[in-house]
């Protein structure tokens, strides 16, 4: 027996990950803001904590459904169900098989959470919600090597995009993860919306809604864009629509990724107002970046390029302020700068500390 925010769960012989409860409370606390009436697929249970807790914790569950191809997880999530009284359905099966044979107007939510890609379930995923008007993908994606770079190859074979590993690794992985989750998005007709995007802990989560329309898809085209990374890798940083930049050298690229907002102010709002005090840390942080240009700058590469030590964040951003750079700090990475303006200003103000 596991217990998470104060539930009891059975997840004997099944997959738990204690670590990922803090993404599991801030799924919940974004799921809970949505305004529609979901309808959940939870495709990939294993002890169905995810969806339990969702069915407990969100005012807006209609239905919700559990899947999973092992046998022991199925027997795990109906003696979780009926330890938490909760009505659905239990699927053995294999995901995408249920979800391409399921009928249209089922679900209008899905929650893919796989070990490794979530990629490979887009498609099935999205198809299962094509007739909806408004639908939402929540996904979950562990494969961090391959969208942070250390695993480069896989990159363009699971998300049809380059990577680069460095200080801001993370941050190019979810926005690779989330342009990647919008072409499937744009096979069936639907725009995308970031309602809370984040990286946590070795894994990605995007939630998303999904609206039908091709005036929603073409719009998020605009927010398709490339990332160069110049001298003094991380630090002389350009981001750009086309993939062409202006640096006269460049030492490695991005994309093609998503360079629009990593979550909806609406949903942040609704999130942080419920939210307990680690919970809000995050999600403060996460608001805060709405807004800023993509990608951030670390003080230890700003160390390493001014060849001198490093500054206490708390100062910096007092001299950030100072000088009148507007600037926050990221969740992506503690020592990590979101500015808006030139490099050379946040440089001055390091240098001055
Ligand atoms: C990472 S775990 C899910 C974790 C769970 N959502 C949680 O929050 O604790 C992945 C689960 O997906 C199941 N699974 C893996 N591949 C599958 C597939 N193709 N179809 C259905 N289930 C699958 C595994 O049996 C495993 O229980």
């Amino acid at each position: 027996m596991i217990r998470e925010k104060g539930l009891d769960f059975f997840a004997d012989g099944v997959f738990y990950n204690p670590h990922m409860e803090l993404s599991r409370t801030l799924s919940s606390l974004a799921v809970d803001s949505i305004d529609d009436k979901l309808r959940v697929l939870d495709a990939f249970s294993a002890s169905g904590i995810r969806g339990i807790r969702y069915a407990k914790e969100c005012r807006n569950i209609e239905s919700i459904d559990f899947l999973d191809s092992e046998h022991d997880a199925i027997k795990a999530i109906r003696k979780n169900m009926k330890l938490h009284k909760i009505k659905g359905k239990t699927i053995e099966h294999e995901a995408i098989h249920y979800m391409i044979n399921s009928d249209p107007g089922k679900y209008n939510f899905v929650e893919l959470d796989p070990f490794g890609s979530p990629s490979p379930y887009f498609h099935s995923a999205i198809r299962a919600m094509r007739n909806e008007k408004t639908a939402y993908l929540s996904a979950t994606a562990t494969d961090t090597a391959v969208l942070c770079g250390s695993s480069a190859d896989a990159c363009p074979r699971y998300y049809h995009s380059k990577p680069m590993l460095n200080d801001f690794c993370h941050e190019t992985g979810l926005r690779i993860l989330i342009r990647r989750a919008m072409e499937s998005a744009h096979e069936f007709n639907f725009g995308i919306e970031p309602l809370l995007c984040f990286y946590y802990r070795h894994q990605m989560k995007i939630i998303l809604k999904l609206r039908k329309g091709a005036d929603g898809a073409n719009e998020n085209i605009k927010n398709i864009g490339y990332v160069f990374s110049g001298d003094y890798d991380g630090v002389r940083v350009e981001f750009s629509r086309k993939p062409i930049c202006s640096l006269k050298k460049y030492y490695d690229y991005a994309g093609p990724l998503w360079i629009g907002d990593l979550c909806s102010r609406k949903t942040a709002d609704a999130c942080i107002k419920k939210a307990e005090d680690d919970e809000k840390k995050i999600l403060k942080l996460i608001k805060g970046e709405m807004g800023y240009p993509p990608f951030f700058v670390t003080t230890s590469s700003l160390g390493k390029m001014q060849k001198r030590g490093i500054p206490g964040m708390e100062k910096l951003f007092d001299r950030l302020k100072e000088n009148g750079v507007k600037a926050v700090k990221t969740h992506f990475e503690r020592n990590g700068i979101k500015y808006k303006g030139k490099i050379e200003d946040v440089i001055r103000a390091f240098d001055s500390v």
